[in-house]
């Protein structure tokens, strides 16, 4: 197919209009954005219009794979942007001519401001909205501040700090000229296979509700010139992926998908999130990308979604060529557009054929104000128009700034979770003076985890520096294992287990890889899914053979899914789930090691043993382990929720305002918790309701609220959390919602385990 540039066609339509000054009304920063939108939007072409609704990776993106890679590689690799017989310099001559809306893989201010002045240089100005991957920070982009992956930030159950990353995150961004972050990820992870589990906030629908909508209101504020645009992805269901790979099909009943994985879409829409990406998978046959149900019926009709959806990357083009119910590109454009898509992420054939498709009549053009509207809409609140560059000077004051420095700390040492400590923990350093480190995560800056550039090393400590800072009379011996756990040597391994002899303890540093600068080689992140979940390579020989030193040996896993360790969960006395813990992650976990930080993380998702336990949640249903398995256990490693801290806390008294409530009414429930030990220490407080007989099956229990609560040791605290009718709610056999007259139990305690629980029945009367 020939590619060229779409000449413009100067057609001013008759409903502009000028403000008194003489200039347009959708450059007057004080007219209202209704009235800017329709004053711009009456100024523009249709090819003008259809280039706003897509967008392109930057420049530099395409010209180091354009330098990199062979036209057989960039062809086949779906990870690298390319379009062949248009190249960087095209993009930017279509970027002048005002046919690109938007930029995405934008990596410095410097690009996006000269990207900016592009779009500056075109006929009506419209300025480009630049959209990054900021996950957990702007991390992707070098110099700014990484704070820990989602599943590590839900891990701390903290929904303040949440929406303090986002802010910081939100300024960081547009100290860069960026406008729009693809985050939050509030798909629902359940299958550790699947390689995303880290960019998510666990399993739960509650939880992942609640760190999704502080995560959306922390980073579009007023959606004015300070904040960026959310985006909730990806819509939906690729958290249960078929076989656990990503993007293959979901088939899962409409029950399933509206009690399970709507909810945190749901919550935010209802939060205000002003984009939406839909998924690369199917949903019971409809590839997501073609779904008018998802896009219109149920975001816009249902929840009232006012903002724009935005495809994944090519997943437009694999309604045609890889999903296959599109018998070209153009028909793909076609049956998105007309399910309500509104920009395409991305590439070069949409400004042709979608032209191409209003002029045969086939899109009314209405159709393509309506998705250009919402887009223009969000430029003008964002201050785009006003504001079209970063002060490249000044960028560096916001980020990295001691005060999200500090955030990103406090984030580390909320999200690292203790799983076993059999008294060892927090480790003395008189007694422990020579301490063997190593485990390829032991110095590596792979603890930033997946979605974030390599950084600085000063920006970086890594665990061996974290231990060193943290307990600098300690000998840390550190044996070097490499960083790739697919390539461990067995010499590597004997010389550690050789040091073992020779100190007083252990601390393997072991886990996934998720670096992107070495796409090939990572075993866990984006399309890096795994059909196991026990450790890669080595390391469990690793572990047992510095263990059969005899020396106490504690292992920590740094990783953005939960692997099933479950010898060393027997075998050793201490086990630490890192997670992905960002830029301090090192400085953290040596604090909690040493005690200078007490734990207070609890899993946002279960642990289970193998992977062959899949699907493995708490929030299961009752027949789920009538028969259970033989052979091997039928229970988790550690339960959603699990996360041990160097006190006891001991719960008592829960009690309820009332027994019975019609089905509209709402009680309250209180519990005492005091902390036994001898430490300062927060404890996250469970609360988990059952609906104990029901038209339809529910599932044993479901986390409907929780507090993290700050204790004195010996201080008692009474926690009182309010059960609304929500609460207890389900869809029935219509999938109606429904409280239903009868029993419910309500259990509180430290994790999802029935052992940690207690529990009062209530009545809903009729
Ligand atoms: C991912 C999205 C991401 C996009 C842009 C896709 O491969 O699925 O989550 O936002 O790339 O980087």
């Amino acid at each position: 197919m020939k590619i060229h540039g779409i000449s413009i066609i100067i057609t001013l339509a008759i409903a502009v209009s000028c403000s008194g000054d003489g200039i347009p009304v959708y450059k007057d920063a004080s007219a209202p954005v209704g009235r800017r939108v329709d004053d711009l939007l009456g100024r523009m072409t249709l090819e003008e219009k259809v280039g706003q609704m897509n967008q392109f990776v930057g420049l530099e993106h395409i010209r180091r794979n354009e330098a990199s890679l062979s036209e057989d590689d960039l062809r086949n690799n779906t990870a690298n942007a390319f379009y062949p017989g248009f190249n960087a310099d095209s993009v930017a001559e279509w970027t002048k001519e005002g046919l690109v809306g938007s930029f995405l893989h934008v990596l410095t201010v410097e690009e996006a401001n000269y990207l900016q002045s592009l779009a500056m240089q075109s006929r009506l100005q419209i300025p480009v909205i630049f959209g990054i991957d900021a996950v957990h920070g702007n991390a992707n982009a070098p110099d700014n501040t990484v704070y820990p992956t989602n599943i590590g930030l839900a891990c701390s159950f903290d929904t303040g700090l949440a929406y303090r990353i986002a802010r910081e995150t939100a300024a960081e961004m547009r100290a860069m000229n960026m406008h729009w972050t693809f985050n939050p990820n509030v798909e629902v992870a359940r299958d550790p296979r699947w390689g995303r589990v880290g960019e998510t906030f666990g399993e739960d629908p509650y939880l992942v509700s609640r760190m999704g909508e502080a995560t959306v209101k922390g980073y579009q504020g007023d959606l004015s010139s300070d904040d960026v645009l959310a985006c909730i992805k990806h819509f939906v269901g690729g958290g249960q992926p078929a076989n656990g790979t990503n993007g293959s099909p979901a088939d899962l009943s409409e029950r399933t998908v509206r009690e399970v994985f709507f909810p945190p879409f749901e919550a935010g829409v209802k939060a205000g999130a002003m984009s939406l990406m839909t998924a690369h998978n199917e949903l019971n046959g409809i590839p997501c990308h073609s779904n008018g149900w998802l896009m219109e019926d149920v975001a816009r009709g249902e929840w009232g979604f006012k903002g724009f959806v935005v495809s994944d990357w090519m997943d437009i083009e694999h309604l045609h060529d890889l999903h296959a119910t599109a018998e070209n590109l153009k028909e793909a454009f076609f049956q998105s557009i007309m399910a309500g898509m509104d920009m395409h992420m991305h590439g070069v054939y949409w400004n042709e054929y979608v032209c191409e498709l209003v002029r045969e009549g086939r899109i009314p053009e209405r159709r393509i104000d309506e998705s250009v509207r919402r887009i223009l809409e969000m430029k003008f609140r964002l201050g785009l128009f006003e504001q079209p560059y970063a002060d490249e000077k000044t960028t560096m004051d916001v980020r990295l700034c001691d005060a999200h420095r500090q955030t990103a700390l406090e984030a580390a040492r909320k999200s690292i979770v203790l799983l076993k400590n059999d008294g060892l923990l927090p480790l003395s350093p008189e007694k422990y003076r020579r301490v063997l480190v190593t485990g390829i995560n032991a110095d590596d800056h792979n603890i930033l985890g997946d979605w974030s550039a390599d950084q600085k090393p000063e920006n970086v400590v890594t665990i061996l520096e974290g231990l060193r800072m943290v307990s600098p009379g300690t000998d840390f011996v550190f044996v070097d294992q490499g960083w790739d756990p697919r390539n461990m040597s067995e010499a590597n391994v004997e010389k550690a287990a050789a040091q073992a002899r020779r100190c007083d303890l252990n601390i393997v540093v072991a886990g996934e890889y998720m670096y992107r600068g070495r796409w090939n080689e990572r075993t866990s992140g984006e399309d890096t899914d795994r059909s196991d979940i026990a450790l890669v390579g080595l390391q469990d020989e690793l572990i047992r053979k510095v263990a059969a030193s005899g020396k106490p040996t504690v292992l920590v896993l740094v990783s953005g899914r939960p692997l099933g360790t479950e010898w060393a969960a027997e075998h050793l006395p201490v086990l630490v789930n890192a997670w992905e813990p960002g830029m301090y992650g090192g400085q953290a976990v040596a604090e909690i090691l040493y005690g200078k930080v007490n734990p207070s993380a609890k899993l946002a998702v279960t642990i289970p043993r193998s992977a062959g336990q899949v699907q493995m949640i708490y929030n299961h249903k009752p027949s789920q382990y009538f028969h259970p398995y033989v052979l091997t256990e039928s229970t988790p490693l550690y339960p959603f929720g699990h996360g041990l801290s160097y006190n006891t806390y001991e719960y008592s008294g829960l009690s309820v305002d009332r027994t019975e409530i019609p089905a509209d009414g709402t009680l309250k429930l209180t519990v005492k918790v005091t902390n036994k030990g001898s430490m300062d220490g927060e404890e996250i407080v469970q609360l988990y309701v059952r609906d104990r007989f029901s038209q339809v099956t529910r599932p044993v229990k479901e986390l409907k609220d929780f507090a993290r609560v700050a204790l004195k040791p010996g201080e008692t605290r009474t926690v009182e959390f309010t059960v609304t009718p929500d609460k207890l709610r389900f869809l029935d056999r219509n999938l109606e919602p429904v409280v239903e007259p009868g029993e419910f139990i309500l259990m509180a305690g430290p994790s999802s385990d029935d052992r940690d629980l207690l529990k009062t029945s209530v009545h809903v009367i009729e």
